[in-house]
């Protein structure tokens, strides 16, 4: 993978994962699994993350690294799809995670704008993403980085 990475101030870089990230990056998806109160399928990091390593593969993540502490505080996973309605593929922003003692601090906004610069270099500007419509602290932060659609989602079944 490439050696992008974004500097967010004096401590914390974001970067995307490298392979001897699986450890640190599974505590946050896990993080992430607890705040939502969901468990994913058993084992599906051990599919996902290599996914992330595979450059045929266009599904990506990045951690944002408090480099002081040598700690991943924060996490974005994203991946490109074709759209009958783009001349380009679209990227979807998949998960969006900050350590729960790291936040309000411009990381998740710093993940954000890390999948935006990277969805230009790719020629894929768009971005779009969903949340929970009570989940209104990560509103807080969306309506400063993005814009409101008017879509709802209908699924069949899962999460
Ligand atoms: C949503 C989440 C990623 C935001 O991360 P974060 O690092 O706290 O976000 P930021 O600090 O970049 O931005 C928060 C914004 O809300 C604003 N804000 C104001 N009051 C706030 C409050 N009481 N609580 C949270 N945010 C507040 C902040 O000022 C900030 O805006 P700014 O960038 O203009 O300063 C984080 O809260 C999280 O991981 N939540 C649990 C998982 C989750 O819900 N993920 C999203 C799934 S769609």
């Amino acid at each position: 993978m490439t050696e992008t990475f974004k500097v967010v101030n004096d401590d914390i870089i974001i970067r995307y994962v490298t392979k001897d990230d699986k450890e640190a990056w599974s505590k946050l998806w896990k993080g992430f699994q607890a705040h939502y109160e969901i468990k994913a399928p058993n084992g599906i990091e051990d599919i996902n993350f290599p996914k992330f390593l595979d450059p045929n593969v266009k599904m990506w993540s990045a951690l944002a690294i408090d480099t002081k502490r040598d700690k991943a505080i924060g996490m974005v996973n994203f991946l490109s799809r074709h759209s009958t309605w783009d001349l380009t593929e679209i990227i979807y922003l998949n998960d969006l995670y900050v350590d729960e003692n790291e936040r309000v601090k411009g990381v998740g906004r710093s993940l954000i704008e890390f999948v935006y610069e990277e969805a230009d270099k790719m020629g894929t500007p768009h971005v779009y993403w969903t949340t929970d419509h009570f989940n209104h602290r990560a509103q807080m932060l969306y309506t400063k980085v993005s814009n409101l659609t008017t879509k709802v989602i209908y699924r069949r079944h899962g999460y």
